[in-house]
C-alpha cells in the first residue's frame, strides 16, 4: 500500500439497478401499523407494501417486534393486525400477497415461549430472531439448541449489524456451523447503517454464508436504501447466489 493508500476508498462499480422481482419474497419488515417501530397507521403500512410491489416483490412476510421490554406483542395482536392490513390492500385494489411472522428479541421471555411452542413461523417452520445491540447474550447457544430441538428452523436477522461480532469471525462461522440461516439487510450494502456493517455483509456474501435477504422496512427512509442498493455489485452478486431462498417461500 503507498503513502496514501489507506486515505483513498476503491472506487466501487455502479452497475444496472437490479429488478427485485428476482427475489420474489422479502421476509422481513415491520408493516403491521402501531406495533412495534415501523408502520405508524394503516395509510403508513398501504404505503409502504405498494412501494414493496412497485420493486417486483410479489409476496411480503412481515415481522414485527417481539420484545418484552418495548414490543409485547402475541401472534393474536399480530395475526389480527395482518387481517387489517389484508382488508386495506384488497379495499385499494392493491394486489400482493401478504403473511406475517415476527422478529423474536433473545430476551428473558424467549426461552419460554420456545417452550410453548407458540412462536410465529414462515415457510418451512423458519423462526426469525434478533440479538440485542449491546452485547451477545449468554443464553443465546442454549437458545438455538432449544428452538432447533422444538422443531424450529433459527433464522438470524440483520447478521451484519452485531458490531460486538465485527472483529470475531468464528462467531459467524459458529453460527453456520450450528445450523442458524443468516439473513442480512438489503440496505447494509449501501453503508448506511456504516462502513463495518458493509464490510461485514460484503464478507458474508463473499463466503457464500447468506441464506435470505431483508428490507427490513420500517419507513420510506429505509425503501430509498434498498433502492441505492440496486446499482451494487455484491447485491447483483448475492440475488444469484443458489444459496439464498428468498423465492422459494
Ligand atoms: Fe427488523
Amino acid at each position: 500500500m503507498g503513502l496514501f493508500g489507506g486515505l483513498y476508498k476503491k472506487k466501487e462499480p455502479v452497475l444496472e439497478p437490479i429488478d427485485l422481482s428476482i427475489l420474489q419474497v422479502d421476509i422481513h419488515s415491520h408493516f403491521i401499523p402501531g406495533i412495534d417501530d415501523g408502520a405508524k397507521t394503516i395509510e403508513d403500512s398501504i404505503e409502504l407494501i405498494s412501494a414493496m410491489k412497485d420493486f417486483g416483490y410479489r409476496k411480503v412476510i412481515t415481522t414485527p417486534h417481539i420484545m418484552s421490554d418495548y414490543y409485547r406483542n402475541t401472534p393474536e395482536i399480530i395475526l389480527s393486525g395482518l387481517e387489517k392490513v389484508r382488508a386495506a390492500l384488497k379495499e385499494n385494489n392493491i394486489d400482493i400477497e401478504v403473511d406475517a411472522a415476527a422478529e423474536y428479541n433473545v430476551d428473558a421471555d424467549f426461552p419460554e415461549k420456545i417452550e410453548k411452542k407458540e412462536l410465529l413461523t414462515f415457510g418451512d417452520n423458519y423462526v426469525l430472531f434478533e440479538l440485542p445491540f449491546m452485547e451477545e447474550p449468554g443464553v443465546l447457544k442454549d437458545v438455538i439448541w432449544k428452538l432447533q430441538s422444538a422443531g424450529y428452523k433459527p433464522v438470524l436477522a440483520h447478521v451484519e449489524r452485531y458490531q460486538f461480532w465485527h472483529h470475531q469471525w468464528d462467531k459467524f462461522e459458529d453460527m453456520v456451523n450450528r445450523g442458524v440461516l443468516l439473513q442480512i439487510n438489503i440496505g447494509s450494502l449501501t453503508g448506511s447503517y456504516g462502513p463495518e456493517v458493509k464490510q461485514i455483509a460484503e464478507k458474508l456474501i463473499d463466503n457464500d454464508m447468506i441464506s435470505l435477504l431483508g428490507s427490513d422496512c420500517h419507513h420510506m427512509g429505509h425503501l430509498e436504501m434498498i433502492d441505492s442498493a440496486r446499482t451494487k455489485a455484491y447485491l447483483h452478486k448475492i440475488v444469484n447466489s443458489p444459496k439464498l431462498i428468498n423465492k422459494k417461500l
